[in-house]
């Protein structure tokens, strides 16, 4: 990764219109009923990995979560600064090239990635982030989704094959991990929980 992906990501999110009220993923809302039974300290702690416009991040701070960000676009990140003080809440935002970021060492009690896949980058920063038994929710693109009408994604390397999450995350539990057709694109969801001794 790059200056380049930089310049384009900032380029790109120069333009998109910003929403007073952010509207999570439907994933995140799904996965979070589960994890909000089993996860019960006061200051549960939050990673959005490729964070973006920071929809994901400003919304579980709004759910009472201590939640950071991380992502490559200074565009970006100013545009999620803004959302986050239109919502009243504070993100902790870091600018950063994954390939060359680590996070603070069992920080989180969870990890969310969305609409992004590096195969090298994410298991390491996720495997890094998490508490042992904390939870990955992930959601990206799936191979089918370069069959669709509508598509857009022209590199199938930025798609994951139906089960390919697992092998990427051997130390977690797999709670949920399935293909979904949606109205706008097809996606792979994983949620998984890493196991207690960290290992495979
Ligand atoms: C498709 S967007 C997804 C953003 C957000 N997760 C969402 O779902 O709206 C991919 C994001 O990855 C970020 N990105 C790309 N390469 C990166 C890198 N090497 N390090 C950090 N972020 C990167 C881009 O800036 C962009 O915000």
């Amino acid at each position: 990764m790059s200056t380049r992906d930089r310049e384009r990501w900032n380029e790109k999110y120069a333009s998109v219109e910003l929403h007073r009220i952010v509207e999570p993923d439907d994933w995140l809302v799904e996965a979070l009923q589960v994890i909000e039974t089993t996860t019960t300290t006061s200051n549960r702690r939050a990673l959005d990995v490729a964070c973006g416009l920071g929809h994901n991040a400003v919304w579980l701070a709004r759910q009472g979560w201590t939640t950071d960000g991380v992502d490559i676009s200074t565009t970006g990140l100013e545009r999620a600064r803004q959302s986050a003080a239109a919502n009243g809440v504070h993100v902790g935002w870091t600018e950063a090239d994954l390939d060359n970021w680590s996070p603070r060492p069992n920080e989180y009690d969870v990890v969310i990635v969305f609409r992004f896949l590096d195969r090298q980058t994410v298991p390491r920063v996720v495997q890094t982030a998490l508490r042992p038994m904390g939870w990955l929710v992930y959601e990206t693109f799936s191979s089918a989704q370069c069959k669709r009408p509508d598509n857009h994604i022209r590199n199938p390397d930025f798609t994951l094959a139906e089960g390919e999450f697992s092998t990427f995350f051997p130390q977690f539990d797999v709670v949920a991990q399935r293909e979904d057709v949606l109205a706008d694109r097809t996606v792979e969801r994983f949620l998984g929980r890493l196991r207690a001794s960290g290992k495979a």
